[in-house]
Formats: structure tokens, sequence, C-alpha cells
């Protein structure tokens, strides 16, 4: 009766492997059904909604009125350099070498080009413009004065009262 005993024990592995698949579905039922669904997966971490990543800040630019003041104290180091010595120190002028660069009539009504254009040229004796009969050498003589020197210079006469 061999048969019957693979049957028997054939039966039995069934049945044993039967029990685990039912045990392990039970199992498996009992871990998520009484409670429902199992909870859905955490939020994937990123930027809450009206939070994410809103632009920098961006830096504040200098005050105008900062990089302004430095560049009028740049001009002012400038022209007490190269210009004060025929102008004067406050750049009022010293007769009979250099005429008034803030109440003068040219430094109340040029324009900063215009003005420019006599500090960068100069102004010769033969100059129609001219009324000292004395010249004003370009760049005030100072070769080195940069455009830009110039410009400063200017913004520190325009700073005196203009
Ligand atoms: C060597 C002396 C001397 C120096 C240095 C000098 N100047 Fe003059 N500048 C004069 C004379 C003289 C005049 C007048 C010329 C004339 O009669 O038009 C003059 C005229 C001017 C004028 C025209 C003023 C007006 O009322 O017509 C300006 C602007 C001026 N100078 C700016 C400057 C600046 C800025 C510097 C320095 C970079 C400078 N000068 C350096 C002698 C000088």
């Amino acid at each position: 009766m061999t048969g019957t005993l693979e049957r028997t024990i054939y039966a039995g592995a069934l049945a044993v492997l039967a029990g685990l698949i039912f045990a392990g579905g039970f199992l498996a039922g009992f871990s998520f059904s009484p409670w429902g669904p199992p909870p859905a997966p955490a939020a994937a971490p990123g930027p809450e909604p009206g939070r994410g990543e809103p632009p920098l800040p961006a830096a504040p630019p200098p005050p105008a009125t900062a990089s302004q003041d430095a560049r009028v104290a740049r001009g002012k180091a400038l022209f007490l350099a190269s210009c004060a010595a025929c102008h004067g120190q406050d750049a009022r002028g010293i007769p009979g070498i250099g005429k008034d660069l803030v109440g003068g009539e040219f430094a109340r009504t040029a324009t900063d080009g215009a003005f420019f254009e006599v500090v960068a040229k100069g102004r010769a004796v033969d100059d129609p413009g001219n009324t000292t009969g004395l010249p004003m050498p370009p760049r005030g003589g100072n070769p080195n004065l940069t455009d830009d020197d110039i410009r400063a210079i200017i913004a520190y006469l325009r700073s005196l009262g203009n």
C-alpha cells in the first residue's frame, strides 16, 4: 500500500502548505484590514505650497548718496592736487591766476559737457572764450588725469554750490 502512504504524505504536505498560505494570508490581512488601508506614504519632502523657494531678496543697491559722496570726495582730492594752485583751495578762484569755479558765470551756466571740454582741452590765451589773458592748461597741466577723474572733479565742484 505504498501508493496510499505516498498520497497521504502528499496530502499532508499540501495541507501544511495550504495552512501556511492561509496563515500568511491571514497575517497579511490582519496587519492591514482591521484598521483600514495602509497609511498613505508620507508626502515626499519638498517645498510647501506657497513657501517654495522664494527668490533670495536681491542685495539692496548701495545708497546713491554713499557712492556720490565717495565720488565727490575723490573729486575733491583730485581738485586739490591738480587745480587748487590756480583756482584756490575753495575753488573760488585766485585773482590774476585762475577763475572762480563755483560762483563764476561759466561754472553757474555751463553744462557738465561744456565744463568737461574746458577742463580736458584747456583754454589757450588765443581762445575767443579766454577773458584773462592767462592759459588754462589742458587737464590743469596734469596729463595723468583720466576722463573719469575730470568728471569726479566736476561732481565735486557741483557739490560746492551749483
Ligand atoms: C596753471 C593754472 C591753472 C591750473 C592748474 C588749472 N587752471 Fe583752470 N583756468 C586757469 C586760468 C588762467 C583760467 C582762465 C582762462 C580764461 O581766461 O578763460 C582757467 C579756467 C578754467 C575754467 C573755465 C572757467 C571760466 O569761468 O571760464 C575751468 C572750468 C577750469 N579752469 C577748470 C580747471 C580744473 C578743473 C583744473 C584742475 C584739473 C584747472 N582748471 C587747473 C588756470 C588753471
